[in-house]
């Protein structure tokens, strides 16, 4: 028997706990051993829940009990979350967490405490809920120089983008719906600023890099800006807007961000709609492949959180290595990307200036946007974009194309 704790019992962790109970056997067939909760940590009270008795308001008893091998942290956010993850594998016990914030912030001091003690910290659940990418880069896609990730990352704008897409709706009123369905939070920068994703492509970067991604230096752009206007433009160019994160190997180094994208229909993401994420992976030798599936929800999620239980329980004596310093990447400047883009002008912009400006192009006209006009350019990196950008008269805005 295995005995783990789960710290937080709200969506994931509840959810963490109704998994190891409704699989118990196929997972303790694939785990070697039952796995068993035997103490939920949490700052609230459950009497009416069947699993009242398990719960626990002190981490010592958690930490101090050493039947508990295996600490799972679905508490989210960076403050006790680290603390208690840090303090756990201190004492030797190995961690599972669907924490991103947690694993973009600290992941490579953590990472670093668990390989030094010979135990495991992992955290499969943090990008893609559901979807198996973690361990996909980490084990399977080893024989690969991966060059390119790029994906939906993010369920609630997703969801947004879709609504707005289909029922031609605002970006506010759609948000409001999403919050009250519950896929929005109440506070819903996090996603729709886009930082959320952001740190999901940092994770992703520092393992297929083997250093340390720095989020917050990763360039991010929402989708607070996304107007109907643009939803109609990537319509006349049989395209849909979508926030994508995405890292590219460029020469040396990489680029990585998150912005939308007008894609087009032939890229693998344009059919990815709703809560769902998929992540689109390019590697030298396997060439494309793509991950789809629920990035988010109590039970997906879980079975993400779960899996490594499993893991865990495989390598109890021996830590999964995870190429994933705490050396710094410094990425290289988001200037050097290059994209295609449509800019959208007031009709009093001449062509022929837009022309000199931005080079050849294509001029876009949409039915039902009077008294502007697009203009699709040739490739142009971020810098020369914004260099030409700030000196064309009439902009109404621009975005990039995948
Ligand atoms: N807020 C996140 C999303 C949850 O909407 O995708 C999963 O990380």
């Amino acid at each position: 028997m295995i005995n783990i704790a789960v710290l937080g019992y709200g969506t994931i962790g509840s959810g963490v706990v109704e998994v190891v109970e409704k699989n118990a056997s196929s997972i303790a067939e694939r785990a070697g051993d039952r796995i068993q909760v035997k103490y939920i940590l949490d700052l609230k009270d459950f009497p009416e829940d069947p699993h009242a008795g398990l719960i626990v308001h002190d981490i010592d008893q958690i930490l101090n009990d050493d039947d508990i091998k295996i600490v799972v942290e679905t508490m989210g956010g960076t403050g006790a979350a680290y603390t208690f993850v840090k303090a756990a594998l201190e004492k030797g016990k190995h961690v599972a967490t669907s924490n991103k914030a947690l694993v973009a912030r600290y992941g490579a001091e953590l990472m670093d405490i668990a390989k030094k003690a010979n135990i495991n910290f992992l955290f499969e659940a943090s990008v893609g809920g559901g979807i198996p990418i973690i361990r996909t880069i980490n084990s399977s896609l080893t024989a690969d120089e991966i060059e390119e990730i790029t994906g939906i990352m993010n369920g609630t704008t997703n969801y947004i983008l879709t609504k707005m897409d289909n029922e031609g709706a605002p970006f506010d009123e759609v948000l409001k719906e999403a919050q009250e369905l519950g896929y929005a939070e109440a506070d819903p920068t996090d996603d729709v600023e886009g930082y959320d994703a952001s740190r999901k492509i940092a994770i992703l970067t520092s393992l297929v890099t083997g250093r340390h991604v720095d989020f917050e230096e990763i360039y991010t752009e929402g989708i607070t800006k996304i107007s109907q206007a643009d939803m109609k433009y990537a319509a006349k160019l049989c395209r849909r807007v979508k926030l994508l994160a995405t890292m590219k190997k460029i020469e040396d180094g990489y680029v990585a961000m998150v912005a939308p994208f007008m894609i087009s229909d032939e890229h693998p993401l344009y059919n990815v709609h709703d809560v769902f994420n998929a992540i689109f992976v390019h590697g030298n030798v396997l060439d494309d492949a793509m991950f789809y599936g629920r990035g988010a929800g109590k039970l997906p999620t879980a079975s993400a959180v779960v899996a490594d239980v499993v893991d865990i329980a495989k390598h109890l004596h021996r830590s999964i290595h995870i190429s994933w310093s705490s050396h710094k990447m410094d990425l290289l400047d988001q200037s050097k990307a290059v994209f295609r883009y449509l800019v959208r002008v007031d009709d009093s912009t001449g062509k022929d200036e837009l022309k000199d400006i931005l080079g050849e192009g294509q001029i876009v006209l949409v039915d039902g946007m009077p008294g502007e006009y697009g203009y699709l350019t040739a490739e142009l990196s971020e810098g020369e974009m914004n260099e030409k950008y700030e000196t064309i008269p009439g902009t109404k805005g621009r975005l990039r194309l995948a």
